[in-house]
């Protein structure tokens, strides 16, 4: 798979609402580990912030420790509670929201030549937590935000070097980051031009609960200072408009060893398959 393309235009989102008042972001587990730096971070620059994790004690800490932060409490993997959340940080927020930061996900070991993994579908939380939550979350907050043309928006989607070759210890985590990854690439092609931008992150290795089933030797050296030196470096890059944001050393090195698409090509590729007309009154 190729290397996020550099974007046609790097304008800068000031992460400043259509109004002039705050902009609304939802980071979608924002209860601790980068979401919560995130989320820390977009309050800094005067952001309305809202979480949602599924641990209640998770959330309570995180809303103890910064009063800025509003929590909902939400499985995303959960279609009615996608509903459910979306609605709840519409109403708390007072408008529909201006940011939505996919940044929930769960990591599982698997081995497809052990007995463990081939017992049971252990493959479908992953696909639905790091795939199916985050594309109907995008769904969710574009239909909300439908028809209004003059305000800037925009999703952030977290992903991860992993996406980009296979790691054998955790073969959904990287499958289900390299179909979101996709995903997100095709929705800044439809909404190009429009008025919600698509940014998406590449973090390094961290020191946080995610691979709790695994040995990461590179995450040790990644604890909370350099969570929160990503989570500066994702908004900065917010602000500076990039919407490929490699925030560390380890992003930019790990990137780097992928060929760069030609968008010229995809261009050309893409006018080779159109939509039928009438596909969308079935
Ligand atoms: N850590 C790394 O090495 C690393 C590297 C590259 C990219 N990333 C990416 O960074 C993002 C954040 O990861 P992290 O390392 O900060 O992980 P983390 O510390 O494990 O935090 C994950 C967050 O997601 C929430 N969550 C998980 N499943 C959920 C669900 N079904 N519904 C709602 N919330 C859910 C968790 O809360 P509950 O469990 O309470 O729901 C928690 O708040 C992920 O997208 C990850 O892929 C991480």
């Amino acid at each position: 798979m190729a290397k996020p393309e550099a974007s046609a235009s790097n304008r800068p989102f000031p992460l400043a609402s259509g109004t002039g008042g705050p902009m609304a972001a939802l980071v979608t587990g924002g209860s601790v580990g980068l979401g919560l730096a995130l989320a820390r971070e977009l309050a800094d620059h005067g952001c309305t912030v809202l979480i949602c994790a599924r641990t209640q004690a998770d959330l309570d800490a995180a809303t103890a420790a910064d009063r800025r932060l509003i929590a909902i409490r939400a499985d995303v993997s959960q279609a009615a509670e996608r509903e459910r959340l979306m609605a709840e940080a519409e109403r708390l927020a007072g408008h529909p929201l201006d940011l939505l930061v996919n940044n929930a996900a769960i990591v599982r070991a698997h081995d497809y030549a052990s007995a463990f993994t081939l017992a049971e579908d252990r493959a479908a939380p992953e696909i639905a937590t790091n795939l199916a939550a985050p594309i109907d979350l995008a769904r969710l907050f574009l239909r909300a935000r439908h028809g209004r043309v003059d305000s800037p928006a925009a999703i952030l989607n977290v992903s991860t070097p992993g996406a980009f070759f296979p790691l054998d210890a955790n073969p959904l985590y990287c499958a289900t980051k390299a179909a979101f990854h996709m995903f997100t690439l095709s929705l800044r092609r439809h909404l190009a031009g429009g008025p919600v931008r698509v940014f998406e992150v590449f973090p390094p290795a961290l020191d946080t609960r995610l691979a709790d089933q695994l040995v990461v030797a590179s995450q040790a050296a990644n604890g909370q200072q350099v969570i929160d030196a990503v989570a500066r470096e994702t908004v900065a890059g917010l602000l500076a408009g990039e919407e490929t944001i490699l925030p560390h050393e380890q992003s930019r090195a790990l990137i780097a060893m992928f060929p760069q698409f030609d968008m010229a090509m995809v261009d050309a590729v893409n006018r080779g398959v159109e939509r039928r007309p009438g596909w969308d009154s079935e």
